[in-house]
């Protein structure tokens, strides 16, 4: 069967997930970030590429980041940009959400960036475009539920790559809540189809997903341990929203065994980064002092994600 984000040429026509998209696409999608991270030092920070589309931001679930970043993105390339504001929209009504779609549609939409708090809504409306005759529509999922969060884990490759420059020798420690992380899943593909050797995931069982062994990945449930050696250690949020019952004794007991702190830290290579997708919880997850400290890389993480998204909306929509 043929990758839905693919057309039958092999080219990017959406971005749902990392998970089986080919090297070769992920590796374009970083090298057409590159001059986008330079137009950021001009004074004149636009290009013409999509000039004249429009792109639909449909944020279902809040977001800080993610939904500036691709307003910011879709503006430099020179795009129509609409916010759907979902709680005053037709939704509230009993509106399907594919039923908003085809009227968006009707808009002249060229690109809809979805998060959704239900796995699998972007693919939903990529389908629905795709056998309805309106495959020149474009979706970018900017997060579905737990399943994924592509554009997040290719800034967080983007980001090791300028850093480290190669994936090949790298070891990379995810820590913290990998079972809820549609981050953690998504970077853990991206690391993986690059050849990174070894992609850790540290954590109480409680917070890994079952058979996590089976993506990929090395466990560990000592973070001494899996931090030893490490390049580049990405923090994750507790995400209590999406906790059924108590996985955790408390946030002090979760910050003792899995929280990164200046000392636990050393035992990571010199030159490692600390990389988190936001937002953070200071003294859960992360100590202030690592959070600020030298080997963070959490805001230019925030910088890269828009050229990132630059990048995959110039290529999705054909440019
Ligand atoms: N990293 C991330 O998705 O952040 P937001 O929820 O603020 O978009």
């Amino acid at each position: 069967m043929r990758n839905p984000q693919l057309n039958a040429n092999g080219e990017l026509t959406h971005l749902l997930t990392l998970e089986g998209l080919p090297s070769d696409v992920i590796r374009n999608i970083l090298d057409t970030a590159d001059p986008f991270v330079s137009i950021a030092e001009r004074e004149v920070k636009k290009v013409p590429l999509l000039r004249g589309k429009a792109v639909f931001n449909l944020f279902f679930e809040n977001s800080t980041r993610t939904r500036t970043t691709f307003e910011i993105a879709a503006k430099r390339l020179s795009a129509d940009v609409i916010n759907l504001n979902v709680g005053a929209s037709s939704t509230s009504k009993g509106e399907t959400l594919l039923d908003t779609v085809d009227n968006l549609v009707a808009m002249d939409a060229d690109i809809f960036v979805v998060r959704h708090a239900q796995s699998g809504a972007p693919h939903l409306i990529a389908q629905h475009l795709n056998t309805h005759g309106r495959s020149h529509v474009h979706v970018i999922n900017a997060g579905d539920g737990r399943h994924a969060h592509p554009t997040q884990g290719l800034l967080d490759l983007y980001t090791i790559r300028h850093y480290k420059r190669e994936f090949r020798d790298l070891k990379v420690a995810i820590v913290g809540d990998v079972l809820h992380s549609r981050v953690a899943r998504s970077l853990i593909h991206g690391l993986t189809t690059l050849g990174t050797p070894e992609v850790r995931v540290i954590g109480p069982m409680t917070l890994l997903p079952a058979k996590v062994e089976a993506m990929g990945v090395r466990v560990f449930h000592d973070m001494r341990e899996g931090l030893a050696g490490c390049d580049a250690v990405v923090m994750l949020r507790l995400q209590s929203e999406r906790m059924k019952g108590a996985l955790l004794p408390s946030a002090g007991e979760f910050f003792k065994h899995y929280g990164l702190t200046q000392k636990k830290l050393t035992l990571a290579k010199p030159d490692v980064i600390v990389m988190h997708p936001g937002p953070m919880n200071r003294g859960v997850e992360i100590d202030s002092a690592v959070a600020d400290g030298e080997r963070s890389v959490i805001l230019p993480q925030v910088t890269f994600g828009i050229a990132v998204r630059m990048a995959v909306m110039s290529i999705v929509a054909g440019n």
